[in-house]
């Protein structure tokens, strides 16, 4: 059976609490309606703020990046104008020693093939490739009268030959370029040795920069397979035996054993270096005298 005391009830309700509660359910609506409005203006506010932020923040990311790219051009000048002054540098050197062109792009390419063995990354092995070149640049500050002797120096001319990294580092210092900052290093360190009886400060082991220890080992290989006034280019074969047994001027203590350890491993990439680079055309010596000592 239907219960019907709530209809009953319902009904008993008066008519004006009726009205009444309906007007405060329609003002409470009113409100919150109110409210709402609010919160949607505000969201809305928030909104825009948040775009004409974003906007802001594109514009400065178009601005930084045009930035960017301009200081990076400027750097890509620099850097080329660096690389430039190297070129001129390394060909002023060559006018003091007759150090061939052929001589120094060899030296790159040993050294930066040299760097990708031991696990160089390509940006590092292409820095030592560009600042190879100018190892010998400190040979300017030696006097013609030894540099172009005829013979055996004596032990004070020795003395002064052997202050060229001194020089070629003092000609190369304080720049802000990376390109010849490495020269630098390279140029005042390609004389040491791993065990400490290089020159000129006799540094020893990892105290010796790593692009030192590789145009050293490069410079050193290069040496022996050309002609010098005091000894004759000895074969690919005889060089590595040199460079991996000694003799009583070369010794395989004098090496970074871990970069010694990548020669004998790829050895033939130095010969196959050595063959594709051969003497350039303006090379002046025609009957192999006053070829550079290194
Ligand atoms: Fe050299
Ligand atoms: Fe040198």
């Amino acid at each position: 059976m239907r219960d019907t005391r709530m209809t009953s009830s319902t009904r008993a309700v008066p008519e004006n609490d009726l009205n009444r509660q309906l007007r405060s359910a329609k003002s409470q609506l009113a409100l919150y309606a109110k409210d709402l409005k609010e919160l949607l203006t505000r969201e809305q506010g928030k909104s825009r703020t948040l775009e004409s932020t974003n906007r802001q923040l594109q514009a400065y990311a178009r601005d930084l990046k045009a930035a960017w790219q301009a200081q990076e051009q400027k750097t890509r000048e620099l850097e080329k104008a660096y690389a430039d002054t190297v070129v001129r540098l390394t060909l002023a050197s060559r006018y003091k020693d007759d150090e061939t062109g052929a001589h120094i792009r060899r030296v790159s390419h040993y050294s930066k093939t040299l760097a990708l063995v031991v696990g160089l990354d390509e940006d590092d092995a292409q820095l030592i490739f560009d600042a190879a070149p100018m190892h010998d640049v400190g040979k300017v500050g030696i006097p013609d009268m030894i540099m172009q002797k005829r013979g055996p120096l004596d032990e004070r001319e020795w003395a002064v030959v052997k202050q060229h990294p001194v020089f070629g580092a003092n000609l190369l210092a304080g720049s802000p370029s990376l390109l010849l900052e490495t020269a630098r290093e390279i140029a005042f360190t390609h004389h040491e040795r791993w065990d400490g009886s290089g020159y000129p400060r006799g540094l020893r082991g990892e105290a010796i920069p790593l692009g030192g220890r590789l145009v050293m080992l490069g410079d050193t290989y290069d040496a022996l397979r050309s002609r010098r006034p005091y000894k004759p280019a000895l074969s690919h074969e005889e060089t590595c035996r040199i460079m991996l047994d000694g003799n009583d001027r070369t010794q395989p203590r004098h090496f970074d054993p871990a970069l010694l350890e990548a020669f004998r491993e790829m050895h033939r990439e130095f010969d196959r270096i050595f063959s594709d680079i051969r003497e350039a055309p303006d090379v002046p010596d025609a009957n192999g005298e006053g070829w550079g000592r290194t």
